[in-house]
């Protein structure tokens, strides 16, 4: 994998204003609260964390599906933070998005054929060698040309992602926001659409972000992870690395819930149990945001939020105290 970085963020936020009654003051949901990190050209970065911490909100800010709150948002070194539509639509081909549940990211009332047809209008490609292209798509997916003349309700869940991806592949992206994109579909089929995903990242020289709640396939599947928590990550580092040395008290509790086949290592491992609720967007904690549920927190923990340190080579944490923790 090249060192070459594609995507850039430097304190990036997303807010979300939410309406109060009675003229009350604008409150903000700060779904994503000061990320700085990189996504590096060919890599799959997986993102985790508990639902609601932000994953998507980040992945479709850095596509620029949504506008930028605050802080500054690269791709290929061009600063893309405030572009407007017009110089958007050049890099808007380039980012794509897998998402979630296929059936509703895909048009009910159109065939195949139309829900290909229209990104390729749009990259202006001639109506004469669409058809080519779509059937070359298909094929690369798994799916036959027959497939065209039909509509997602006549698919599996499994299909429909594979048209989903296929639809994202059609304008020639470089990056594609992969945000569990595996979640909703039966257990049998997860593994086969990975895979799939795999050999379009090596064949196309793809790079990845993937949101996934599944720790063990996030494990499989990545290059680098980062655990986000309430807005921000919290720890960086190789995909391997994390699992076999998570050093933030955030992460050690969430890896400590996936069950291990080697009774011996089990036993060795403790069970971190988190305690309280995730706290709301809406009212963040003061300081570090993990701190109304971490065993370890001080006063200064309470008063400051800790930034990302790199803590071991390429490992990069975000906690005052994780040398004294660990
Ligand atoms: N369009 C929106 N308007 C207002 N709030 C939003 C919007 N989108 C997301 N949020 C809020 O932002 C926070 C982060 O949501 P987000 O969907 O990014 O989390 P997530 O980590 O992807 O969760 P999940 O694992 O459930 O998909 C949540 O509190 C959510 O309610
Ligand atoms: S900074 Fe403090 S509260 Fe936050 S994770 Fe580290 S020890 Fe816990
Ligand atoms: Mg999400």
């Amino acid at each position: 994998m090249s060192q070459e970085i594609l995507i850039s963020t430097s304190e990036l936020k997303k807010y979300f204003p939410v309406k109060t009654f009675l003229g009350g003051k604008t409150k903000y949901v700060k779904a994503v609260d000061g990320v700085t990190m990189d996504i590096r050209k060919g890599e799959t970065f997986g993102l985790v964390g508990e639902s609601g911490c932000g994953k998507s909100t980040l992945g479709r800010t850095m596509i620029r599906m949504y506008d930028v709150t605050d802080g500054i948002l690269t791709y290929k070194g061009k600063d893309i933070t405030n572009a407007k539509p017009a110089e958007l639509k050049e890099f808007q081909n380039k980012m794509q998005i897998i998402f979630q549940d296929p059936y509703s990211a895909l048009n009910p009332f159109w065939n195949v054929e139309e829900i290909l047809n229209e990104p390729l209008k749009q990259i202006g490609m001639p109506e004469a060698e669409r058809k080519d292209r779509m059937e070359y798509l298909l094929n690369k997916v798994g799916m036959k040309s027959d497939d065209l003349i039909k509509f997602p309700y006549e698919f599996s869940g499994g299909q429909r992602q594979r048209i989903g991806i296929a639809r994202a592949l059609s304008v020639n992206p470089e990056f594609i926001m992969c945000d569990e994109p595996i979640a909703a579909l039966d257990v049998s089929i997860q593994a086969q659409v990975v895979n799939m995903l795999e050999d379009l990242q090596n064949e196309f020289g793809l790079t990845y972000l993937f949101a996934a709640h599944d720790l063990s396939m996030v494990r499989y599947i990545s290059t680098r992870i980062g655990v986000m928590y309430l807005g921000n990550l919290v720890e960086i580092t190789e995909s391997n690395e994390l699992y076999d040395n998570p050093l933030h008290p955030y992460t050690q509790a969430l890896l400590s819930a996936i069950p291990i086949a080697d009774p011996k290592r089990a036993r060795a491992r403790e069970r971190i149990k988190l305690t309280g609720e995730l706290p709301s967007p809406m009212n963040v904690p003061e300081g570090c945001h993990f701190a109304p549920r971490c065993p370890y927190a001080t006063e200064q923990c309470r008063a400051d939020g800790p930034k990302l340190r790199e803590i071991g080579r390429s490992h990069f944490v975000a906690c005052h105290h994780v040398e004294e923790i660990n």
